[in-house]
C-alpha cells in the first residue's frame, strides 16, 4: 500500500526541482522533437492540437489528457512529446508529459533521457517515492519517463501509487496540463484503466494502418464523451508532413 505520508504535491516534482538536461535544440529536432520551436514549420501541426487542448481547458476545465490509438506504431509517442513541447511554449500553463506505456514506453528514448522511474514508483519500490522528473534547459516542460519492461502493467496502473499519482494530478494547479502517453487501446486494459482517471483523450490513427471499425471500437470502449479529438497521422516513413486532422467528429468522414 501507498502509506507514504509525503504530501500529494511531492508525488509530482515541481518544474524548479526537475532534473535539468542540457540538450541542444537542434539535437532535439534531429530526434524528432519539433514542438519547442515555434518557427519550425514542422511544429505547426501541433499548434492546432494545442489550441484544441487549451479550448477544452477553458471551456470544460479539462487538464489531463491521454494519447491513445487502436493500433500500435501510429505515432502516439511522437505526437505526445511534440504536443507537450508545443503546449509548454505557452507561459500561461505548466505542462507535464507522463509516459504510462509501461511495457513499451518510448518517451525516454525519444527525448534522449536514459533514466525514468515511473514503473519503479508504481511498483511501490521503497526507495522510489516519486517518479523522476526531467526538464530541458530553457524549457518549461516537465517529463516523467519510464524504462520499458514487460510487467503486470494493468495491475500497476490500478494500484495504490497510480491512484496517488492521479490524485496529485487532479489536486495540482489550475494551470497544470498533463499529456499522458498510453499503449494502444486493444493491446491490454492499460489505456482503459488510466482513462477512467483522466479528463479526455486524443485518438491517433494512421491511414492504411487504422480502419474506421477500429476507431469506432476504441471510442466506444473509452467513451465518446471523453474524446478530445482524432488525429490522422499521415506519417509515411521518414517524412513529416502537415497531414494532421483533428476534430471531435473527424471519424465521421474518415
Ligand atoms: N508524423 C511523423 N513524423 C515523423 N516521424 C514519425 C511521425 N509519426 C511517427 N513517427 C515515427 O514513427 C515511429 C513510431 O511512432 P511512435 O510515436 O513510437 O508510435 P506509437 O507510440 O504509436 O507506438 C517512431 O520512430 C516515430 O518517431
Ligand atoms: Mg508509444
Amino acid at each position: 500500500m501507498f502509506q507514504d505520508s509525503r504530501p500529494l504535491s511531492a508525488v509530482l516534482t515541481s518544474p524548479e526541482q526537475a532534473t535539468p538536461l542540457s540538450v541542444d535544440p537542434e539535437v532535439l529536432k534531429s530526434m524528432g522533437i519539433y514542438g519547442f520551436d515555434s518557427v519550425d514549420p514542422r511544429s505547426r501541426s501541433f499548434n492546432l492540437i494545442r489550441s484544441k487542448i487549451i479550448e477544452l481547458h477553458s471551456e470544460l476545465n479539462w487538464r489531463t489528457f491521454g494519447v491513445v490509438s487502436a493500433t500500435p506504431q501510429v505515432g502516439k509517442s511522437f505526437i505526445s512529446a511534440n504536443l507537450a513541447a508545443s503546449l509548454s511554449r505557452n507561459p500561461k500553463y505548466q505542462t507535464y508529459l507522463l509516459d504510462l506505456d509501461l511495457r513499451r514506453g518510448s518517451v525516454s528514448a525519444l527525448c534522449g533521457i536514459e533514466n525514468g522511474s515511473m514503473r519503479q514508483f508504481l511498483e511501490e519500490s521503497p526507495e522510489v517515492t516519486h517518479p523522476e522528473a526531467y526538464r530541458f534547459d530553457h524549457q518549461r516542460l516537465v517529463i516523467l519517463p519510464t524504462r520499458p519492461k514487460l510487467t503486470a502493467s494493468a495491475e500497476l496502473l490500478a494500484g495504490a501509487r497510480a491512484q496517488a499519482l492521479f490524485q496529485a494530478m487532479r489536486a495540482s494547479g489550475e494551470r497544470d496540463l498533463f499529456i499522458v502517453d498510453l499503449p494502444p487501446v486493444f493491446a491490454n486494459d492499460d489505456a482503459a484503466v488510466v482513462m477512467e482517471k483522466l479528463d479526455g483523450y486524443i485518438l491517433v490513427a494512421e491511414e492504411g494502418k487504422t480502419n474506421v471499425r477500429e476507431v469506432k471500437d476504441a471510442t466506444a470502449q473509452l467513451g465518446t464523451e471523453k474524446l478530445a479529438g482524432v488525429i490522422l497521422n499521415k506519417y509515411r516513413g521518414g517524412m513529416i508532413n502537415e497531414g494532421y486532422g483533428i476534430g471531435k467528429y473527424y471519424t465521421a468522414g474518415y
